[in-house]
């Protein structure tokens, strides 16, 4: 098979024939034109808050008509430039009837209360990761969305990245084999230039520090990929920087079917990014160009028995924003059109909260499984 060189990195480049004759073509997202758009209010303007608003501006399903930011300084400019509303609280912007769903981009610690107090009002949620702080927070969040009849979306974008969602396919397709291995690494040094009082830095609201931070997003691509988990060992240690949660986590998963997955995240090196599936027919590895925040692409390599090693450039897509879509096309359907399941949302914050406890005891943890999903619907 011909390849084609890139001629600034010399990267590996197969085209569109090329990656379908390899099985590795990435499945375009439904066309939402015909569906009605849905109405959100951005509830938190800051780090985060803010790429979500830019990121949803050419949105042809989702329409950002608020948002909730308790600094005046910094909401009532970036709401007037936007054209949007400002509410300085979360109650004002749920009785505006014009919105009908949130996008919770606020600190960890007020995800589960806000889940409960917009599902009360009828308003659709999704909540930045993590879901909670533990798993019964996340249960009782869950519940409220159920029992309001609303829809629950999570920010786990990484889920709608083009070369994940190759790689669940490989893995669906049984292209790799009998799954054995998951290896990831998420790490960044962004909150170097954080005050020591940030909340992302503190034990409550960001235990274990990079494993909330960004190795959440790991522990939830390789459940998606495993399942649910029976065993967790997990260090979390502060080596380089004076971060109270640490800047160095590692976490050892053995899942209900014997996978294992090993997870790195650090707070104290630059970035990078790599996860990568090993099958006792062959292996897939992908490497991002660059930070979600500014998506750049990813490389990516595979390996199959008897074949030769093969490297792709996958180009830039955008999936904050595909994650809203797809949340936006379960408001207009039901909660199982989001192709995160609720359980799965439960089973990684029961991961990372098991995480949390193996890194302060140096324990095996087993991972409580919830039965909410059972209790509510019977
Ligand atoms: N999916 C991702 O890749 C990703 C990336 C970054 C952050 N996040 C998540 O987004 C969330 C926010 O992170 P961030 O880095 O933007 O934090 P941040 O501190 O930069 O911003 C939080 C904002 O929320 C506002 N806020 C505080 N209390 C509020 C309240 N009660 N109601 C409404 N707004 C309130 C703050 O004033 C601030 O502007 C976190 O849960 C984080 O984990 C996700």
């Amino acid at each position: 098979m011909s390849i084609e060189r890139g001629s600034a990195d010399n990267s590996v480049h197969l085209n569109t024939m090329q990656r379908s004759s390899l099985n590795l073509e990435v499945s375009c997202p439904h066309s939402l034109l015909e569906v009605e758009m849905v109405n959100i209010a951005v509830v938190g303007l800051g780090w985060w808050g803010k790429i979500m608003v830019n990121t949803l501006a050419g949105s042809s399903s989702v329409r950002v008509v608020a948002a909730v930011e308790p600094n005046a300084e910094l909401g009532a400019p970036l709401c007037k430039e936007g054209g949007i509303r400002h509410y300085a609280q979360l109650s004002d912007a749920l009785q505006d009837p014009e919105v009908e769903a949130v996008i919770l981009t606020t600190p960890n610690r007020f995800h589960e209360e806000q889940i409960v107090e917009a599902a009360q009002a009828g308003k659709h949620v999704l909540c930045e990761k993590p879901l909670a702080l533990g798993l019964a927070s996340a249960e009782r969040a869950v519940e409220a969305c159920l029992r309001s009849g609303v829809r629950l979306g999570i920010g786990h974008e990484r889920r709608f990245e083009p070369p994940m969602k190759m790689v669940r396919q490989l893995v669906a397709d049984g292209a790799l084999g009998q799954v054995l291995q998951i290896e990831g690494n998420f790490s960044q040094n962004k909150f170097l230039a954080l005050a020591p009082d940030n909340w992302r830095l503190s034990v409550q609201e960001a235990g274990c520090g990079p494993m909330t931070a960004t190795g959440i997003h790991l522990l939830d691509l390789a459940g998606s990929i495993a399942g649910a988990a029976r065993a967790v060992r997990a260090t979390a240690y502060n080596l380089a920087t004076g971060f109270e949660s640490g800047d160095s986590a590692s976490a050892h998963v053995v899942f209900d079917n014997g996978v294992t997955a090993t997870i790195n995240a650090m707070l104290s090196t630059p970035f990078y990014s790599r996860f990568a599936v090993f099958g006792s027919r062959g292996w897939i590895e992908v490497r991002d160009k660059s930070h979600v925040e500014s998506p750049s692409g990813w490389i990516v390599t595979r390996s199959t028995t008897g074949d030769e090693t093969e490297t792709i450039d996958i180009p830039v897509a955008t999936p904050v924003r595909e994650n809203v879509e797809a949340f936006a096309r379960a408001v207009r359907g039901k909660q199982s059109d989001y192709p995160v399941s609720l359980q799965e949302m439960l089973n990684t914050t029961s991961l990372l909260e098991s995480v949390f406890e193996a890194a302060r005891t140096g324990s095996l943890v087993v991972p409580r499984k919830s039965d909410v999903l059972a209790r509510v619907r019977t």
